[in-house]
């Protein structure tokens, strides 16, 4: 595990009409329209090709969050799970086999529909969503979500897991996967963001650039984050490019519940 020292995140200038909502509406736009070739990054192809090295070392630790997702499901069995900004369905694929029933929010119609057809699964339903709008109505044993809380503008946290926490039934647990801090999981075209900003540059195949959010989490700081909220962390690192875990609400711990591990 790489330790890095606790950061603080700042905010980029802005223009006054460049808001954090006009960032957010073009992190959607981006997803929306990277729909069709969204996959090439997870799969390595195309411009997230980065050589048999890179390549492997990616793979392998692809192999670890999944095969570590399915272990825990596997022993948990969730009843009801919530998937949070469920994309095309990299993750739906592993969750909707392993859970009773499965809600998965995005806010990309475009993603969802292929999502859909790569779960083909009853026991999904979508939903869309606008996640920075969003009020859980429902309350579920699973808050799953993978490579979302990057896009989290940091002064949202709390109030983001605010609505994490008010989604989990009793004994309910959060489970994060995210990326960790290596600039070669990007596309080779992307410009390399400064770590400490919390936004950076996207560009797709049609070379169109987007702004997005992007905070990479060290892992201390996120366990100390989450900590202050009341959320016991239990995500680990893979070798390279990953973080990934459980996240347990700290009133679940005191009350005896089954803590899950790795
Ligand atoms: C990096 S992708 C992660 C997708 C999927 N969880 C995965 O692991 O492949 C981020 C997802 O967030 C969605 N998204 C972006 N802004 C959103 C918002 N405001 N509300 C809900 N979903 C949003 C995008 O459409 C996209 O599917």
């Amino acid at each position: 595990m790489r330790v890095a020292s606790r950061m603080t995140y700042h905010r980029p200038m802005v223009s006054p009409v460049d808001t954090d909502a006009a960032i957010l509406a073009e992190q959607v736009a981006y997803y929306r329209r990277r729909a069709g070739e969204y996959d090439e990054w997870w799969f390595r192809t195309g411009r997230y090709d980065r050589g048999g090295e890179l390549n492997a070392a990616w793979k392998a630790d692809a192999e670890i969050v999944e095969g570590a997702l399915c272990r825990w499901l596997d022993t948990r069995r969730p009843a009801r799970a919530l998937e949070l900004a469920c994309g095309t369905g990299l993750f739906t694929r592993w969750l909707a086999p392993r859970v009773g029933e499965l809600v998965a929010l995005d806010a990309s119609p475009e993603v969802q529909a292929i999502n859909r057809g790569r779960v083909a699964s009853a026991n999904v339903r979508y939903e869309l969503a606008d996640l920075f709008a969003w009020e859980p109505d429902a309350r579920y044993d699973l808050v799953f979500m993978s490579f979302w809380l990057s896009h989290v503008p940091v002064d949202r946290f709390d109030r983001f897991w605010e609505s994490v926490r008010a989604a989990l039934a009793p004994g309910g647990v959060a489970y994060v996967i995210d990326s960790g801090w290596d600039t070669t999981s990007m596309a080779r075209n992307h410009v390399r963001p400064q770590r400490e900003v919390g936004i950076a540059q996207r560009e797709l195949n049609d070379g169109s650039a987007f702004r997005i959010v992007k905070v990479y989490y060290e892992l201390t700081d996120l366990a100390q984050r989450l900590d202050a909220l009341g959320f016991r962390s239990g995500l680990v690192t893979t070798p390279r490019y990953f973080i990934h875990g459980p996240v347990t609400p700290q009133n679940a711990v005191a009350d005896g519940a089954k803590v899950p591990s790795q």
